[in-house]
């Protein structure tokens, strides 16, 4: 065996779904290579966007966060983005990158990966390297609506060739090597399958009831809490101990004013990193 994963059988990814999701499902597209399954989303007739899922086996031009890249080899990684319908403006949909990634982590613990943890806003760790990434796109469809087109790029099995690509630019991990066993050769389709059923699932009671029901899973599983960090990206690059989020879903980060005291500040843009203690 080469080490790839075969092409996605529909079937082994339908079986995930419970019957809820299924009934949310619009179209189910399991493509070999696309540009970016998020635009492919975009691409669909209006009409059908909502609940509709593209999973493709590789992505020619996978988009990050921060208009970075997302590296994305095939037969390797699942790479899927889901279309909804919101009945709500952009503006009240701040906390959806946080509960995604509760959905996420949901999913990786079906799969036999308890111990992911989520760095804010939506990045997926394990280990202290990166597992996963989220990129949703929101675009305002009038009337206070919105369509979002939820990205995801999961590491599941990254070719050893693939380790030391410079355009992923940061320390990463996969989900097999975080895996106690080895991984079957359906491990992506069955994985995939949870992650939609999550989304899925996840989505629908978050439009209902909001952040509420994702709250505490986020505080467990939150990479950042206590530790000391630097939040650049912004005018100034800023140091501080992050302290979990706050109302509207930004980072709270405890900074030391010049004079000792301490403030908190909620941050909600800026690249986030964990600082090394110093020996
Ligand atoms: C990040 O930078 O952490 C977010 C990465 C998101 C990548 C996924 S892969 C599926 C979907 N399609 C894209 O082009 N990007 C997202």
């Amino acid at each position: 065996m080469n080490g790839l994963f075969r092409p996605y059988d529909r079937e082994v990814v339908l079986a995930e779904l419970s019957g809820k999701s299924r009934s949310a499902l619009g179209r189910l597209e399991l493509p070999g290579t696309v540009d970016s399954t998020n635009l492919e989303v975009l691409r669909l007739p209006d009409d059908q966007q909502h609940g509709s899922a593209i999973i493709a086996d590789c992505q020619s031009a996978g988009r990050g966060r921060r208009g970075r890249k997302w590296h994305s080899p095939a037969g390797c990684n699942i790479y899927l983005s889901l279309g909804w319908n919101f009945a709500d403006p952009t503006s009240s949909l701040g906390h959806l990158p946080l509960a995604v990634a509760v959905m996420l982590t949901r999913a990786l613990a079906r799969g036999g990966l308890e111990s992911a943890g989520i760095k804010w806003p939506n990045d997926i760790l394990a280990d202290g390297r990166k597992l996963a990434g989220v990129l949703i796109e929101l675009h305002p469809c009038g009337g206070e609506k919105t369509l979002a087109v939820i990205g995801t790029g999961i590491n599941v099995r990254m070719p050893p060739g693939e380790a030391n690509r410079a355009d992923i630019g940061q320390a990463w991990t996969d989900v097999s090597s975080q895996l106690p066993a080895p991984a079957p050769p359906d491990f992506r389709d069955r994985l995939a399958g949870m992650v939609l059923d999550e989304l899925v699932q996840g989505i629908m009671v978050f439009a209902a009831s909001g952040f509420e029901f994702f709250a505490a899973d986020w505080a467990k599983r939150d990479a950042l809490s206590g530790k000391e960090v630097t939040v650049s990206g912004t005018s100034e690059s800023l140091e501080g101990q992050a302290d979990g989020i706050g109302e509207s879903g930004g980072l709270l980060v405890r900074l030391r004013e010049p004079s000792g005291a301490l403030r908190v500040q909620e941050f909600f843009a800026g690249e986030v990193s964990v600082r090394q203690p110093e020996n």
